[in-house]
């Protein structure tokens, strides 16, 4: 009988979604791969030497927070971690990935000292297992363009729906749709873009913030953006929103 082959993509099929598995294998979850991203001159390529600009902002972003836990939703190559660790001095860091090697090859970046103050949690960000209001501060770097369609819906409910009143958001992501920017522009670019970044170009068409609005009000919440950060000319951006909890009269 012919042996049946499947896709080298199905080995990662290990409790990580699907679309993980199979556009993303060779990015995150082969640890390899894990190893060779993890390098300050690779991630500056991908992201067209903007990285420093985009931590700097981050994190300055992320100065002025409410008193309360802080979540980074899903890990991210170089030094965001150890960096926002060392700004939040003797709090706690709660960092949730989907994958393990990912999890580990963060730990591994940090001082025995940081460890400590690192809760990592291995979760789907489409569905996590907090109560409902539990932050005060979420972090998201870069992962809403990597998800498709209905998980990107369900990653922002689930966001909205742990964050607690007076919380903020700070997302860091590509901009809108950037019609006039060069990489956009000419076609080449373009095509490498979206082809190794599959669902870039549905992110693009979305509108994040009347999307986060709508999610918020089905929760009873009410989200504003306060802050927007254009680096590269907008073709990356750094949003704060704060979140709040609609109060019903008695
Ligand atoms: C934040 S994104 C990319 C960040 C950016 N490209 C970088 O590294 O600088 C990549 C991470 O998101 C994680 N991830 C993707 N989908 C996820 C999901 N549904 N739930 C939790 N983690 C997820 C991947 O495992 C990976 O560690």
């Amino acid at each position: 009988m012919k042996k049946r082959t499947f896709p080298i993509w199905h080995r990662f099929l290990d409790g990580t979604p699907s679309y993980l598995a199979r556009h993303y294998w060779w990015a995150y979850l082969w640890r390899p791969a894990i190893w060779f991203f993890d390098h300050q001159p690779v991630i500056n390529a991908i992201l067209f030497n903007q990285y420093n600009r985009l931590l700097k902002q981050t994190l300055s972003c992320l100065e002025q927070r409410p008193k309360g836990r802080v979540l980074q939703l899903t890990c991210v190559y170089g030094k965001l971690t150890p960096s926002l660790l060392s700004q939040l001095g003797s709090e706690s860091l709660t960092l949730v990935d989907v994958a393990t090697a990912q999890l580990e090859a963060t730990r591994d970046k940090l001082s025995t000292e940081d460890k400590h103050r690192l809760k990592l949690l291995r979760m789907n960000a489409e569905q996590l297992m907090f109560a409902d209001n539990s932050f005060a501060t979420v972090l998201i770097f870069f992962l809403f363009h990597e998800m498709p369609h209905a998980a990107r819906q369900r990653a922002l409910s689930e966001t909205l729906r742990i964050m607690q009143d007076g919380s903020r958001l700070v997302i860091t992501e590509y901009g809108p749709l950037p019609k006039n920017h060069w990489l956009y522009r000419i076609s080449l670019t373009r095509w490498i873009t979206t082809y190794l970044e599959p669902f870039l170009d549905d992110f693009w068409h979305e509108d994040l913030l009347s999307n986060l609005k709508q999610k918020a009000q089905q929760l009873n919440k009410e989200i504003k953006l306060v802050e927007t950060h254009d680096i590269f000319s907008g073709f990356y951006r750094v949003s704060v929103f704060e979140l709040s909890t609609i109060k019903t009269k008695a």
